[in-house]
């Protein structure tokens, strides 16, 4: 539900470049510490700020942080994308649920790390465990993505073998290759059939996000705005998507290629994963003269 309602305003926020979306005041706390689940809400409400305190704080947060504060909110969501791109499936799907606590500190030439402890809940089977993470964000002339560790084991221990082996040869088995577009729809809503199709599309995603997330990002999924099946050349689903991530620190809505495969034995690997160029314009309506 709360991913639900995230993804909602993502995509309304994207679609319609507007800042007056309905939040519902039930999901928003007053003290600042709102479920994470509501971090759009959040970033919609104070988000300005907040980028505003963040720009002083950010050279650069050291020792121990608060955890509702964004330095620690997106080397915590950081977690959350790795934990897709390593154990992600149709049938597990990872949030970030809270950070507890946090300190962040400048090692030597190497970079910066934050250690974290924070509640990770798997959206699915709807487990929750809370579990210590290090985030270390390289420094150096080229760009690397972040290094992640996480021991998140209770995650794991729900088994969906069976879920995805079913999955699997339905979609192997396929005469006519899947397709399908905009998951979620306008109104939150996406399709029983659909939802592992969406799943597999969101945790693709997150190699994207955990590749791009520096210490001044925080990554959200938006959309599948598109996801079709390709030929199965070998024992792996292979898919063609386009994506919309919302990246909340700058509040832009961004657009990604993706190709990917998939299989319950190797999991989500992505084979090619492009940004398009910005569409700002492509919003606009048609007729403007
Ligand atoms: C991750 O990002 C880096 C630099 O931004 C890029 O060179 C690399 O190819 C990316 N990795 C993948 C798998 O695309
Ligand atoms: C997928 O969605 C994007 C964004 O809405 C659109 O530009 C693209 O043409 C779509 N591709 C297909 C194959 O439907």
């Amino acid at each position: 539900m709360g991913l639900r309602i995230l993804i909602v305003l993502a995509v309304l926020m994207g679609v319609t470049g507007i800042n007056s979306v309905t939040v519902r005041p039930e999901t928003a706390s007053t003290d600042g510490s709102a479920h994470p689940n509501s971090v759009p809400e959040m970033a919609e409400e104070t988000g300005k700020k907040e980028v505003a305190e963040v720009a002083e704080e950010d050279v650069m947060a050291t020792g121990d942080l608060n955890p509702n504060h964004y330095p620690a909110q997106r080397a915590a969501k950081v977690v959350q994308h790795y934990l897709n791109t390593r154990y992600g499936s149709p049938y597990r799907l990872f949030g970030l649920q809270r950070v507890n606590s946090g300190n962040a500190e400048d090692v030597a030439e190497s970079g910066r790390k934050y250690q974290l402890e924070i509640s990770v809940e798997e959206i699915i089977g709807k487990t929750t465990q809370k579990c210590s993470a290090e985030v270390l964000f390289p420094r150096g002339e080229r760009r690397h993505s972040a290094q992640v560790q996480a021991p998140c084991d209770e995650l794991l221990k729900i088994n969906t073998a069976a879920q995805e082996e079913d999955l699997y040869q339905q979609y192997k088995m396929n005469q006519i290759l899947l397709s399908a577009q905009y998951l979620p729809d306008s109104h939150g809503h996406v399709e029983h059939d659909m939802r592992p199709l969406w799943h597999l599309g969101i945790v693709a995603s997150s190699f994207i996000m955990l590749n791009e997330s520096t210490e001044d990002t925080l990554f959200n999924m938006a959309q599948v705005a598109n996801i079709t099946q390709l030929a199965t050349e070998n024992d792996q689903i292979k898919f063609d998507s386009h994506v919309l991530l919302h990246e909340l620190v700058s509040q832009e809505i961004l657009h990604w290629k993706l190709q990917f495969t998939w299989s319950p034995a190797e999991g989500v690997k992505v084979l090619k994963m492009d940004q398009l160029p910005h569409c700002h314009d492509c919003e606009k309506p048609p007729n403007t003269n």
